[in-house]
């Protein structure tokens, strides 16, 4: 089929996610055709890095053959398996357990879902229904952090502090609160960790006074803020707020969609301020994106109270394709993959990713380098001084796209004009260098941008 169907196809029939509808269809869809490794092509022939990982998710890289053999050998002898009625398949049980294994403390119990949204959407389910089984029922307040993004599901949204998911939603609910980001480079306490980790710590805790601790369900956080800009708290951020929440008897759920299987180095990001989570979400890395699955990893505490709080009623929450085994097989590839040198690779390949970017911070547009591991952000400004943003006029989240595009090199590029980087940890040096490389050329051809020289000069 020719690409000009495509485009008409799409522009036509298919809804993107997240997107000004009418923009795309003026504009038309950028069609992918194959990928290996890092590199992406698309149905013109243009090779480009994919410094995304798709959306942040293809962790093992395009192309690996050990993914799609499990996926094929399970299509072939089983291709569904429901978990319903007492029934289960081999790969999902193995996934379940070397999940619980690896995870941090006692993070034993697994309920797969088919991607991150409905993964935050099932914690609020179960939360819900442990207070119930305590015979708490009144703590039904949930607090999220602002910036933060908890997935799309309808009731997650409201968890997610991000305004594009709430307006013309009817979100955030009554019970849903936030508590100020921790983002570092224009956090009003300024930029010392110690300041910042003790703005956020008096934040909850003001919060969760307001709010009255006998109310208070849970408090939701990603241990770097993902789509709301790549915000990295300082070392201990996690830790901190995990204690106030313990002293609260408030649930702390991780939201480790982006930063688990690797992203950030270790299997999965908690494990860097030693914190073990009540719960735990995680998706994306989990089966690299090659087919969809989520997991709620849920503590012994929770588990255990649910369980026997329900007795022998069943918990109603399951969905047809829980613990998939086509997609659980591909996580039991995953899984080999990251233990047997892809997280050793992507450390190594993050290190050198930090480096690079670190090394555009004499860029006169780039204000502020942050990130851990293969997750990073530079932040542009027309001033470094007074932090001035660029100019709505500049249109930094298309534009800046649209250049790396053509640059050969696939970025997320946020509208206030911070570029994301997530690379699959397969990548070489070379990928890592040509991703640099790239994003040099594009803030080089911003810089010469007119609507930008002016508020430079302004
Ligand atoms: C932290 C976090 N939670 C939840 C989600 C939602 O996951 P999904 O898009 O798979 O539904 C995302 C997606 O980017 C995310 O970054």
């Amino acid at each position: 089929m020719l690409s000009n169907s495509l485009i008409e196809l799409d522009r036509a029939h298919l809804i993107h996610p997240v997107s000004s509808y009418r923009s795309h269809e003026a504009t038309g869809v950028r069609v992918l055709k194959s990928g290996k490794g890092a590199t992406l092509t698309d149905v013109s022939g243009r090779q480009l890095l994919d410094g995304f990982a798709g959306l942040w998710c293809v962790n093992a890289g395009y192309g690996q053959d050990s993914i799609v053999e499990a996926a094929l050998r399970q299509l072939r002898e089983l291709p569904y398996a429901t978990g319903y009625f007492g029934l289960g398949s081999d790969p999902a049980i193995r996934l379940a357990a070397r999940l619980a294994e690896l995870a941090p403390g006692d993070l034993n119990h697994v309920y797969f879902t088919l991607g991150g949204s409905d993964a935050v959407d099932s914690t609020i389910r179960f939360i819900r229904y442990y207070y119930h089984a305590k015979g708490r029922p009144q703590k039904d307040q949930f607090i999220s952090v602002e910036s933060g993004y908890h997935g799309s599901s309808t009731a997650g949204s409201g968890l997610t502090a991000l305004p594009a998911f709430h307006a013309g939603f009817g979100v955030p609910y009554s019970w849903q609160h936030k508590i100020p980001s921790h983002y570092a480079y224009r956090n009003p306490v300024g930029s010392h960790p110690q300041a910042i980790i003790a703005a956020s710590v008096a934040a909850l805790r003001a919060k969760i006074a307001e709010l009255g601790a006998e109310r208070v369900a849970a408090f939701y956080v990603e241990p770097i803020q993902g789509s709301g800009g790549v915000l990295v708290p300082p070392p201990s951020w996690l830790k901190a707020m995990h204690a106030v929440c313990k002293e609260h008897d408030v649930l702390f759920v991780a939201d480790e969609v982006i930063t688990g299987f690797g992203r950030v180095g270790p299997l999965f990001a908690c494990e860097d301020d030693d914190v073990v989570p009540d719960l735990m979400t995680t998706a994306k890395g989990l089966t690299s994106g090659y087919v969809p699955m989520g997991a709620v990893l849920m503590s012994d505490r929770v588990y255990n109270t649910i369980a026997d709080g329900a007795g022998r009623a069943a918990v109603g929450h399951g969905y047809t394709y829980s613990a998939h085994p086509v997609s659980a097989a591909v996580g039991l590839a995953c899984l080999d993959l990251y233990e047997n040198g892809l997280l050793e690779n992507g450390r190594k390949a993050g290190h050198r990713l930090m480096e690079g970017l670190r090394a555009l911070a004499d860029h006169p547009l780039v204000g502020d380098v942050r990130g851990r591991g293969m997750l990073a952000a530079i932040e542009l400004v027309t001033d470094k001084e007074r932090k001035t943003p660029l100019p709505v006029e500049a249109d930094a989240g298309r534009r800046i796209f649209d250049r790396a595009w053509d640059n050969g090199l696939l970025i997320r590029a946020f509208a206030q004009g911070v570029l994301g980087y997530a690379p699959p940890l397969c990548c070489t040096d070379a990928d890592i260098d040509g991703i640099i490389e790239r994003t040099r050329t594009t803030l080089d051809q911003t810089l010469e941008d007119e609507d930008v020289r002016a508020a430079m000069k302004g």
